[in-house]
Order: C-alpha cells, then structure tokens, then sequence
C-alpha cells in the first residue's frame, strides 16, 4: 500500500462529496464514483456515453469487505478470490440491496474485484464506501492504461485524475461467476484460463465473439480503434493488401519489418513475453490509431497464457 499523499486525499474528498475521480489499477484506469451513491454512479454512465444495460463493476479495499455487499460466495469462487485477489479477477456474486440496482443494470448479481494497483488500495482503504468504475474510455474505445490516455478523452469530464503510472496487467479483468455449479469466464482478461483452471479445474469459457445480452461490454465490437483493423496472419495479410493507397500499419507479436516505416508498426515484446504483450496492447492500439495508415493489420497470438485473452480484444477490435 502507499503512503497516503496529497494525491489520494484529494481523491478522496472529491469521491466523498459526490464526484468523478480516474483511478489507476493494474489492469486499467476506472472512472470511479462512490457505488452507493445512485446520483455519482448515473454520471458515470453520462460522462462515459456508456448505455444504462451495460452494469459496472464495484471494486473494494479487500477481501473482508465482500461480504457487505453481496449475499454469499460459492466455495469456488471464494476459492479464486483466495488465489488472485487483490488482483485482475471480477467475480459476479449475488448482490445484497445495498448496491443501487443501476450498478448491476437491473441483474441480480454484481460484480466486485479487489485490485492491486498501491495508490487505489490506499484510497479505497480510506473511504467508507467501494467504488464503482468502469474502464475510464468512452464506450466502445480502447480502454485506457495510462493518466495521459484518460486525460485525452474524458479529461473533461473528471474532477480528477489519481495517476498512478502505466498499467502493469494492461487487460481488463477476467469476468468470473458460477450458474448450476459450473464456474463461467464471463470476459477473458489478465488472470489466464489455465491460472484460473489450476485452482477450480475445468471451467466453461462462454463464446466470447457472440452477442451476450446480459452484458453488453461482452459484445462483439468493443474496444476498438477508429481506423479499421484486421487480425490474421501477418505474412497472408501484407500478401492480401500490398497495394492498400495510404499504408498500413503493423501490429505483430514480436517481429519488426523492415519495409514499412518504423512509425507504423509495433511489436507487442519482441522476447515473446505475453504478459509483456498484453502490457503494451492497448497504448500500441492507440499509437497506431493516430498514424496516417489507413488500415491496421494485427497477428494473432498463439492462444496459451495471455495469448487467448490478447486475441480476444484484437478481434473485438477489428469486428465491426
Ligand atoms: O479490469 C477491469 O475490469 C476494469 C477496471 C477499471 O477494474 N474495469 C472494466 O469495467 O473493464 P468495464 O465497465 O469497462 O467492463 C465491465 C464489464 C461490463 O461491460 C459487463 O460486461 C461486465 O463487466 N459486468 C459488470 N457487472 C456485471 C454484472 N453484474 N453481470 C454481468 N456482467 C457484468
Ligand atoms: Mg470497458
């Protein structure tokens, strides 16, 4: 935990009286408001454009306060809770009353993750109250993993921004939760299936490129960049769109090529390191949004470690 700073202080007393602070975590920036308060959690919706279906995640100090805010938790799930909290786990619980049914949009479960980023443990530490946040983007773009990326988009909207550094996990949350005894990845993100199978077995991934109306942050196209993007094989795509007018730029796992300009391409980690990798996703997304290519062409990762989840994003991405 860190020192309590000016930084956390103003945070907290923006938070406490109502309003809109950014808070780093270690997976993303969220856009927090006080959860229990129905009128800061509205004005997250609005400042975010995110529509009122789409439910938001509570995130508390630890462990022990869990218990006030949802009925129970299965053995297995407390179980996930034990291994990767604090940590890049949500996990969907039965709410109790407490939490304003326009956090979870009406659903009777809501999702809560204690995480692991210093500066936010001590905030949450120091106000009597969780926070509700979601990634700290407008809908339907890339979710933010530094201060500057929330200051470019919703700089506006905030009060404040608790910068915190870059990202560490730099994917969003794995979305975990149990229906007739069968544990559920809702959201592939930071904490890997085989991480998550090594504490509770076998566990059903639901199909993460349909539509899931329960949660629409789920839904196909999410988290993209402006500029069109496809996801393959990167020898087949160059091959395929040799001839696009402006350029294309390059989003590859680890290689670099030497015939487009280095400006345009990113590797993710060119050791191969998919925790390096999902590090890097989402600022390589943006960098390459903002060149003059008029088309992105992404490799798809083998899907081991991260790899799955890091495909995930990239074909939410080039989905449209
Ligand atoms: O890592 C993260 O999870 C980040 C950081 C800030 O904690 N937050 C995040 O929040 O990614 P957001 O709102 O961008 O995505 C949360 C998704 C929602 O779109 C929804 O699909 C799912 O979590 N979700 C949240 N509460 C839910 C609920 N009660 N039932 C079903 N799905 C839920
Ligand atoms: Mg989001």
């Amino acid at each position: 935990m860190a020192e309590i700073g000016k930084d956390i202080i103003k945070s907290a007393a923006l938070l406490t009286s109502g309003e809109l602070v950014a808070i780093p975590t270690e997976t993303v920036y969220g856009l927090a408001g006080n959860a229990l308060d129905e009128k800061a959690v509205l004005q997250i919706f609005k400042s975010k454009n995110r529509p009122s279906f789409d439910p938001l995640i509570v995130h508390l100090a630890g462990i022990d306060q869990v218990y006030d805010y949802v009925e129970f938790i299965p053995d297995e799930l407390k179980a996930l809770a034990d291994a990767f909290w604090p940590g890049a786990l949500t996990l969907l619980l039965p709410k109790k009353d407490i939490i304003p049914d326009l956090v979870t949009s009406g659903l009777g479960r809501v999702g809560v993750r204690v995480p692991n980023h210093p500066l936010t443990r001590s905030l949450l530490e120091l106000l009597d109250f969780p926070l509700a946040a979601p990634s700290a983007n407008p809908f339907g773009y890339i979710s933010p993993t530094s201060a500057s990326h929330v200051q470019h988009h919703l700089g506006k909207e905030l009060a404040y921004i608790l910068d915190g550094g870059l990202c560490e996990v730099g994917l969003e949350s794995t979305i975990v939760g149990m229906e007739q005894g069968q544990v559920i990845i809702y959201r592939l993100g930071g904490v890997s299936v085989g991480a998550i199978e090594e504490v509770v077995g076998k566990v059903l991934i639901l199909p993460q490129s349909s539509s899931n109306p329960q949660s629409p942050g789920m839904l196909k196209s999410h988290y993209a960049p402006r500029k069109p993007m496809v996801l393959g094989d990167l020898d087949e795509l160059m091959q395929q769109y040799q001839h696009e007018k402006e350029g294309v730029a390059i989003l590859s796992f680890r290689r670099s090529f030497p015939d487009i300009p280095a400006s345009n391409q990113v590797a993710l980690s060119s050791s191969g390191d998919y925790d390096e990798a999902a590090r890097n996703l989402f600022s390589a997304m943006r960098e390459l949004d903002e060149t003059n290519a008029t088309l992105i062409l992404a490799e798809e990762l083998p899907e081991i470690h991260l790899g799955k989840a890091i495909n995930d994003r990239l074909r939410r991405a080039a989905a449209k």
